[in-house]
């Protein structure tokens, strides 16, 4: 199957300003919530004094732990949390929540907010990597599920290897930093909750139903829109449950909206991460050892980590022998959490950079190294890759680019005051897919409402759910109402990971011929009709209603059988899936992953080429032009596809030269929390955006053949800019982001 490239069914109204986002809920009579947020990294408070809150006009009440003990239940887990919120007076992280003014204004909450003054015992935070009172903690040891990849006797190899390469590459913290605010409506009715909220799985609602201790059924959430999320916007959090008491308390709506200096502190993030890699190679490229041990920072007391990067890494060349871990560091930080392409950008970023290490190494192209290396087997578990198209990724980007022209010396190609450089690096990505229900309900007029608790945060999920509707039941795309994110819909699969259009457009076909043949079986049954006793599993829908051997039935004749509308629940779960993945769904638990099988091992892949031009006395870097060609399985709406994978090559370049959160160490504290300090690319940044999309067929990974673009165009731009600046300058930054500093 494929879809037409249109575009997005929501642009229109997205582009006048017509979408109605959580926060744009209209409801009656509301208060508004603002946090308090700690002013120490860590620590207890000792007193809380409101009196100065209290006079501002327009204050109502404010929540702190000692007026809501016992009505939190707060678990400390993931995904979504952060590390404590007010049901203790334990500080564990700078700009942790301590407290929520509700006010009958913004503005009121936010003076009484500001009013609230804290005592705190202060302690020493440790701020990361390096610091006194981190703990280091393998994550072997605690998660039994993971095995960190082994091959061989990767020491002797490297040790024996005539080419050796040793460096450490480190990525910063980074914020999603979505356009749309972290915002939370909270409304009681008869003892039942609804939320506004945008979200990447609004069935997470049975977490928020367990904090507040009733029945999950009776929380209904809404995200029909997000302005962005990113990873940043998984799951309902603690901050909605702060809402939904306020709420309850008072009896009125709550209307709540973190600042964007709070969304540093009050949602997840990417932390940083650091990477000692050892490549050991043959005089002609061959890689005999692969040894990688990396370190991620994450908050006191949690787990959280991106160790399925480390399997991608070492599955990715025909390594001859591969040793790796990866331990997580404990420190007194707000909680970490996935932030697009999590795994993968981070960990694919020092791999990538120690090819072009090694190309130099050895003296070969880099493209020519990495054909030498090139597997269609998992070099860990032996098991083949359900279809990879790297090399023809990276030849079809090179000749787009023009790498033929290169002089592979560093600073070779300088052109007057600019030093040029060229650089590439691979990009892959998981081809994730899991669990979905899909309601559809045919009507007569030739239209159609689609039902699915899927999440449209603007990858466009909802347009290639109505093309698919239209193109399969023969109706007019205008004719397909889409409706999505809402707990009362059938359940959907969380919006993450890129397995989003594999897995939705799966239960969605799967109703479309669940509709086919309840209206075939109506057909073959109703005497005199045009299809009485045929067979009904010739019939089809098509443009021109029911069409069969024996001609074409309008679809409001055939439809008029089953009283002139029905509506049928389509459903699906990968083969492995567990046998109530569905169910599952609904009570909240997500379906992750489904790219490693016994029998295949599914990734899309790519190829990223960078022009850097850095000039010789300033340090000024820029990047006139991107290159990427990409292989994804079947690409249904070419033109949602291209713009996905633009969005991430731009994400990319800005995950390499822009974003880094910096950090006061002495008080562990974020200092750039606002979007004049917290680079990231504009419109001046960007220049050219190539993309190339490599034909692929992939029959195994699911019936559609999709493997997902979301993330797959940010991964290995980091590498490509930092190869490509070695190239022009002759220095290889190992530390993202790259800033002129690193090179002047
Ligand atoms: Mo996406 S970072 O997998 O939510």
């Amino acid at each position: 199957m494929t879809l037409q490239a249109k575009a997005r069914i929501d642009a229109a109204l997205k582009v006048t300003g017509q979408v109605k986002y959580p926060s744009d809920a209209a409801v009656k009579n509301p208060v508004y919530a603002y946090f308090v947020t700690s002013a120490v990294a860590k620590g207890r408070i000792k007193s809380i004094n409101t009196d100065q809150a209290k006079r501002v006009d327009g204050f109502i009440d404010i929540l702190t732990h000692e007026n809501t003990k016992g009505e939190i239940k707060t678990q400390v887990g993931y995904p979504g949390f952060t590390n404590q919120t007010v049901e203790t007076d334990e500080i564990q992280h700078d700009g942790q929540i301590v407290g929520m003014v509700v006010a009958e204004s913004y503005e009121a909450a936010r003076e009484a907010a500001h009013k609230v003054q804290i005592q705190y015992e202060a302690q020493y935070a440790a701020p990361g990597f390096d610091a006194d009172g981190i703990t280091i903690r393998s994550v072997e040891g605690f998660d039994a599920n993971f095995k960190a990849p082994r091959k061989g006797d990767a020491a002797k190899a490297y040790e024996q290897a005539p080419v050796k390469i040793e460096a450490v590459y480190e990525t910063p913290t980074q914020h999603h930093n979505a356009m749309e605010l972290h915002s939370t409506i909270c409304e009681w009715q008869d003892g039942k909750l609804t939320i506004h909220e945008a979200s990447q799985f609004v069935y997470r609602r049975a977490y928020l139903a367990d904090c507040l201790g009733i029945d999950e059924k009776d929380v209904r959430v809404l995200s029909r829109f997000a302005g962005g999320s990113f990873g940043s916007k998984v799951s309902c959090t603690v901050r909605a449950v702060l809402a939904a008491i306020a709420a309850r308390r008072l009896n009125r709506p709550v209307k709540l909206a973190a600042t964007r200096s709070q969304a540093f502190t009050v949602t997840t993030y990417r932390a940083e991460t650091r990477h000692a890699i050892k490549l050991g190679a043959t005089a002609d490229g061959k890689i005999e050892a692969y040894i990688h041990d990396a370190y991620e920072l994450t908050s006191r007391p949690s787990n959280y980590n991106l160790a399925g990067g480390i399997r991608t890494a070492s599955s990715f060349y025909n390594y001859g022998a591969v040793a790796t871990s990866v331990s997580v560091v404990n420190a007194d930080r707000n909680m970490p959490g996935w932030m697009r392409s999590p795994h993968e950008l981070v960990y694919m970023f020092g791999l990538e950079c120690a090819l072009d290490e090694l190309a130099y190494a050895v003296k070969l192209d880099p493209i020519e190294l990495r054909r030498r290396n090139d597997t269609q087997v998992d070099p860990i578990s032996g098991v083949p890759y359900s279809s990879r198209s790297l090399m023809q990724c990276f030849e079809t980007a090179a000749q787009a680019f023009g790498w033929q022209r290169r002089t592979p010396e560093p600073k070779s190609m300088r052109d007057g005051d600019w030093l040029v450089g060229w650089g590439c690096a691979s990009a892959c990505y998981p081809a994730n897919i899991g669990a979905s229900a899909a309601g559809i309900t045919l009507q007569t007029g030739r239209r159609a409402k689609v039902e699915i608790a899927f999440q449209e945060v603007g990858q466009g999920g909802s347009t290639v759910i109505a093309q698919t509707v239209a193109q399969t039941l023969g109706l007019p795309l205008d004719n397909i109402i889409v409706e999505l994110g809402d707990t009362n819909l059938p359940p959907g699969t969380i919006t993450a990971g890129s397995n989003g259009t594999a897995t939705t457009l799966s239960a969605i076909l799967d109703a479309c011929e669940k509709l086919r043949a309840r209206v075939a079986a109506a057909a073959v049954s109703a005497k005199g009709g045009l299809f009485h006793a045929g067979d009904a599993a010739a019939l089809r829908f098509t443009d021109q209603g029911l069409s069969g051997p024996h001609g074409d039935e309008p679809l409001d004749t055939a439809l008029a059988r089953l009283g002139g509308s029905l509506r049928v629940i389509g459903q699906f779960a990968r083969p492995d899936a567990p046998a109530n993945a569905v169910r599952d769904l609904g009570r909240g638990i997500p379906l992750f992953g489904g790219h490693r099988t016994k029998d295949f091992i599914a990734f899309s892949h790519g190829a990223q080429f960078v022009e850097v031009r850095i000039h010789a006395r300033t340090g000024e870097i820029r990047v006139p032009r991107v290159v990427g060609a990409f292989a994804a399985g079947t690409i249904l709406n070419e033109l949602m596809v291209r713009s996905q994978l633009m969005g991430g090559m731009i994400w990319g370049i800005g995950s390499a030269l822009h974003e880094a959160t910096e950090m006061d160490r002495r008080a562990a504290r974020y200092v750039n929390t606002n979007f004049a300090d917290y680079m990231i690319p504009v419109n001046a940044d960007i220049k050219d955006v190539q993309i190339h999309l490599v034909p692929e067929t992939e029959t195994r990974l699911n019936a559609l053949g999709v493997k997902g673009v979301g993330e797959l165009g940010s991964i290995g731009l980091n590498s490509a800019i930092a190869n490509a600046v070695f190239h022009a300058t002759g220095r290889r930054i190992r530390k993202l982001p790259i800033r002129l500093e690193d090179l002047v």
